[in-house]
């Protein structure tokens, strides 16, 4: 028996292992699409179990959905997502991931000085003044001043 060319949305779930809820969400969302039967039931192409599947990888490394959604625009229409597709994909949320651990690590830095402190110093707290970022603003409370 020749494999279906159309899925349904019951059938995407078990292959996919995403909950149909999910599946209704990502085609809310523009990131699936399906076409309506006579009988106004959903039907999905085939390459959507990639879509799904991209979809899955890319929230697992924390790309944002609208970001896998302008991602998944940028191919043409109904195209499995192919081999270098992914590639390219990838590796530019690749280099977006570096930059999000590298301010992470960042981040864990100065929280490791804060640990045990408690001071919330606008002068010594570097998560509360990264790099002193207030400075730029010019001299004072900048704080205060803003607020007034
Ligand atoms: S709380 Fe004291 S340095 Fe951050």
């Amino acid at each position: 028996m020749a494999a279906a060319t159309e899925l349904t949305v019951g059938q995407v779930a078990t292959r996919s292992g995403v909950a149909i809820s999910a599946l209704h969400f990502y085609e809310a969302r523009g990131l699936i699409r399906s076409h309506r039967t006579s009988g106004n039931q959903r039907r999905y192409g085939r390459d959507v179990l990639r879509r799904v599947a991209i979809i899955r990888i890319a929230q697992e490394v924390g790309i944002s959905l609208a970001e896998i959604g302008a991602a998944l625009e940028s191919l043409p229409e109904g195209r499995t997502p192919t081999r270098e597709d992914w590639n390219l994909l990838s590796t530019a949320w690749r280099d977006q991931l570096d930059q999000k651990i590298a301010q992470l690590k960042k981040l864990r830095d100065g929280l490791t000085d804060c640990i045990g402190c408690g001071c919330m110093s606008i002068d010594k707290c570097p998560l509360r003044n990264k790099e002193d970022r207030l400075s730029a603003q010019g001299p004072g409370a900048r704080r205060l001043l803003v607020a007034r």
